[in-house]
């Protein structure tokens, strides 16, 4: 369902991929069968983003924090993004979306270090969609490392080293807080919440979002459009 709006291949959407586990636990499954109909989900929302109109998608797979949690968990949550890496680069490929990873790698294990390495590698050619997924990741981290690489520390320049401005923060899952996820980029992203577990999250969904993005003024601090200011506007 394409969208028609205009510079509709610039808009960069940042996902927080969030409430696999209580999908799960709703249906009385264990937690990892959460984050394997999870995958599903990314999968047709990669798939749906270009003709929504988006050109970056960042989608918050693994959060630094999230190796609080129990080590199965954890391994299940390595091996799903190791073999989705691995069964998604030859359709990544063919649909022009080029696959980066962002956030440390220094925690992660080889296999799932040669998976993404292979899949960067593989996708670097593609222009219809630039999909960058978080793994151990960590907004702050990203902030400090990009800061301690600069020769001098300046506004311009940090802005320079950070990764593209957010337009359109999602967050599925019904929390409305953002984990520690893209805090610099999303200075003026416009947040979108929605009670929607991520599991039941589709390109519609998306689509969703995207109109309601569009629905909105961006200021950026500054006045509003014109007929805000209309004086009858003030009178009741
Ligand atoms: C998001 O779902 C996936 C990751 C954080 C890896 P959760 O696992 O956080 O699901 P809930 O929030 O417990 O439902
Ligand atoms: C944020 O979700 C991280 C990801 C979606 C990968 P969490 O479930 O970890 O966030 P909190 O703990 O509810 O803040
Ligand atoms: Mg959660």
């Amino acid at each position: 369902m394409p969208i028609d709006f205009k510079l509709q291949s610039t808009l960069h959407v940042g996902i927080i991929m969030d409430g696999n586990g209580r999908w799960a636990a709703g249906r009385g499954l264990p937690r990892i069968l959460g984050h394997r109909a999870g995958v599903e989900a990314a999968r047709r929302v990669v798939e749906a983003a270009p003709d929504a109109g988006v050109g970056i998608l960042t989608l918050f797979a693994f959060s630094s924090d999230n190796w609080r949690r129990p080590p199965a968990e954890v391994d299940a949550l390595m091996r799903l993004m190791a073999a989705y890496l691995e069964n998604e680069t030859a359709r990544c490929v063919a649909r022009g979306v080029r696959l980066e990873v962002i956030g440390r790698r220094d925690r992660l294990d080889a296999k799932l270090c040669r998976a993404i390495a292979q899949a960067e590698a593989a996708t670097a050619a593609g222009n219809r969609l630039w999909l960058r997924m978080a793994v151990d990741y960590s907004a702050r981290d990203a902030i400090l490392a990009a800061a301690r690489g600069l020769p001098e520390l300046s506004r311009d320049a940090l802005e320079r080293a950070m990764g593209p401005p957010v337009d359109l923060l999602i967050r599925t899952g019904g929390e409305r807080r953002l984990s520690d996820f893209q805090l610099w980029e999303s200075a003026y992203a416009e947040l979108v919440f929605t009670r929607t577990m991520w599991p039941d999250f589709d390109g519609s969904a998306l689509v969703g979002a995207v109109r309601e993005f569009h629905g909105r003024e961006r200021r950026f601090g500054a006045v509003p459009q014109a007929p805000v200011y209309r004086q009858e506007a003030w009178l009741d």
